[in-house]
C-alpha cells in the first residue's frame, strides 16, 4: 500500500479506535505492512475495501486494534528518568513505606513488553538504590495485552541491542550471556510477576507506591480515553506515590492530586493527604 493511502486510512481508523494520529505518525510503517498483510489475508483490492469490510464486519475492529500496538521498547529507555527514580524517587518512597511501617514498595510497568521496563527497574533498584534495598523489598506487577510478548518477558533474554544502554558492568553481573543473547539472572528477575491485561478493561489491584506507564497512553490512545486512564491510575496510587510516563509524553490536563513533574523528569507525585486538625 502506497504511504498517502495507508495514512488516509489511519487518519479515518484511528479516532474510530479511540487512538491519535500524531502518536502513530514517525511508527506507522509498522502497522502499514500488518494491514496490508490483512488486505491480502481478506483478498481485499486495498484500503477502501477494507473500510468497506470494517463497515459490514464490525467484529473486524478488534483485529485492527491488534494490528495497531506498537511494541518497540529497550532497556534503561530514558536513562536520566532512570537515574532519578534510583537516586531521588525509590529512597523517598521507602521512606514513605517506612513511616506507615511498611517494608515493601509496590510498583506496576503498565504495557511492559517484553519485560525490558520492569527490568530495568529491578536494575535500578538493585544497583542505583542500596541504601533503600536494605530497608525494604520491591515487587513489581507488569502487565501487557499481548501474551506472546509476555512469554518472551518471562524467558528474559534478549539481543545485544536490546542491552546497549546498560553500563558493562551490570551486564557482567545480572545477566548470563548465551551466544548473542543476554538472559537476566533469577536473582534480579524474582521481584516481578507478569499478568496479561488490556488496561483499557482491567487492571492490577493497587495500591502501588510507584506505577510506568510509557510510550502507550499518552502516546497512542486518545486525549479522553487518556484522561479516564489517568484518573484510574492516580485511584491506583497511594498518596506521595509517582507516576513515571514517556520523556516526549505530557498528562492530558491535571488530575486532582498530581503535582507537578520534579526536577524535568517525567515523574509526577500524587500529593499527601493532609488532615485536618
Ligand atoms: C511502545 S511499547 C512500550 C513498552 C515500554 N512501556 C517502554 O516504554 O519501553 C507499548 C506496549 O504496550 C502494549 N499495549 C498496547 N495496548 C495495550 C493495552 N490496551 N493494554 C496493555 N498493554 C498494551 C503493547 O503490546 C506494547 O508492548
Amino acid at each position: 500500500m502506497r504511504d498517502a493511502a495507508c495514512v488516509q486510512f489511519m487518519q479515518w481508523a484511528l479516532p474510530r479506535l479511540r487512538m491519535r494520529w500524531a502518536g502513530f505518525r514517525k511508527v506507522r510503517r509498522q502497522v502499514c505492512k500488518r494491514i496490508q498483510r490483512r488486505i491480502n489475508a481478506l483478498q481485499l483490492a486495498g484500503a477502501a475495501d477494507y473500510r468497506g469490510y470494517l463497515r459490514v464486519h464490525p467484529a473486524e475492529w478488534d483485529v485492527l486494534d491488534g494490528l495497531c500496538h506498537i511494541t518497540i521498547s529497550r532497556f534503561y529507555r530514558d536513562k536520566g528518568a532512570f537515574d532519578f527514580l534510583g537516586e531521588e524517587v525509590l529512597p523517598a518512597l521507602v521512606r514513605l513505606a517506612a513511616a506507615r511501617g511498611d517494608s515493601m514498595i509496590k510498583c506496576w510497568s503498565a504495557g511492559c513488553g517484553c519485560g525490558e521496563e520492569p527490568y530495568t527497574l529491578a536494575l535500578i533498584w538493585y544497583f542505583c538504590a542500596p541504601s533503600a534495598r536494605q530497608s525494604s523489598d520491591i515487587a513489581i506487577t507488569a502487565t501487557d495485552i499481548d501474551p506472546r510478548l509476555l512469554a518472551r518477558a518471562e524467558r528474559a533474554c534478549y539481543p545485544g541491542s536490546s542491552v546497549k544502554a546498560l553500563p558493562d558492568r551490570w551486564l557482567t553481573l545480572a545477566f548470563d550471556r548465551t551466544g548473542d543473547q543476554y538472559c537476566l539472572r533469577p536473582a534480579l528477575r524474582n521481584s516481578v510477576s507478569f499478568m496479561a491485561q488490556d488496561m483499557r478493561q482491567t487492571r492490577p489491584d493497587g495500591p502501588f507506591d510507584l506505577i510506568l506507564c510509557r510510550n502507550l497512553v499518552f502516546t497512542y490512545f486518545d486525549r479522553e480515553r487518556q484522561r479516564q486512564i489517568l484518573a484510574q491510575l492516580n485511584e491506583r496510587l497511594r498518596p506521595g506515590g509517582a507516576l513515571m510516563i514517556g520523556s516526549h509524553e505530557t498528562l492530558p490536563d491535571s488530575v486532582a492530586g498530581l503535582c507537578p513533574p520534579c526536577a524535568h523528569v517525567p515523574i509526577y507525585r500524587k500529593a499527601v493527604e493532609h488532615r485536618a486538625g
